[in-house]
């Protein structure tokens, strides 16, 4: 197995660079900064102002748990109930998730961190008050989910490095997995992903993207 690299982002926060898929986990501009803005706040904190008592989520894929651990945090902040499904193909090792500096930056409790990825897979475990939690050790691909999410955090590797995960029948499994009114971020923003995302039956707003990007997409499905 080829082992993944760690770096350290412009807003000091680690990322990791993929062997596999030539490619980072994270934006090189930072990998908190990407987190806060694409999905904790593009998607969490949007969805939170229709839905303010809980909130189900979709996190493809899991990775560094960052986006897990950032929601969770929310969630406890802002005493709301989520339950969150986190789904990874390829797990990083325990060896990496001690050494990445999230809870230290965040200036919050790394045991959570670190139980987010100790627990064991494809059983849910109540981590907060706030905070049930599942993560599928399974491709996105071979999974189904109906009606179930308010949102998807879709965080694959880009399109030119993991093309078969945009494709418009792996979209369309995301539109399905969304309830009415849930919403898809990624920080994507190519043409091709947006004009797909339409055709599944996806409304596309286009807002403005993280540090060192101009653009993102938040993805409506609105029936
Ligand atoms: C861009 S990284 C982001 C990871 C994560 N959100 C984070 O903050 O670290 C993409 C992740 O998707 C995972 N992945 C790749 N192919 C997948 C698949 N077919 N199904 C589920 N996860 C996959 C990778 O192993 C990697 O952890």
């Amino acid at each position: 197995m080829v082992e993944d690299k760690i770096f350290i982002t412009d807003d000091g926060s680690h990322s990791m660079f993929s062997e596999k898929h030539g490619v980072s986990y994270h934006s090189k501009y930072g990998a908190i900064q990407e987190t806060e803005h694409v999905f904790i706040n593009a998607a969490f904190r949007h969805q939170l102002s229709f839905i303010p008592s809980s909130l189900t989520i979709l996190d493809i894929g899991f990775g560094t748990g960052l986006n897990a651990y950032m929601t969770l945090l929310e969630a406890n902040q802002h005493q709301v109930k989520v339950n969150y499904t986190g789904i990874e193909a390829y797990p990083i090792s325990m060896e990496t998730v001690h050494t990445l500096n999230y809870a230290e930056l965040l200036q919050q409790d790394n045991n959570i961190f670190q139980q987010l990825h100790q627990v064991a897979w494809n059983e849910v475990h109540t981590l907060s008050a706030f905070f049930d939690f599942i993560k599928n050790k399974k491709r996105f691909e071979d999974l189904n989910f109906e009606n179930q999410f308010d949102i998807i955090y879709f965080d694959a590797f880009a399109p030119n490095a993991q093309p078969e995960l945009w494709e418009e029948v792996i979209l369309q499994k995301m539109f399905d997995a969304l309830k009415v009114n849930g919403v898809l971020t990624t920080y994507c923003a190519k043409g091709v992903v947006k004009r797909t995302l339409k055709k599944v039956g996806f409304t596309i707003e286009a807002i403005p993207g993280p540090p060192g990007k101009r653009e993102m997409t938040r993805a409506i499905k609105k029936i």
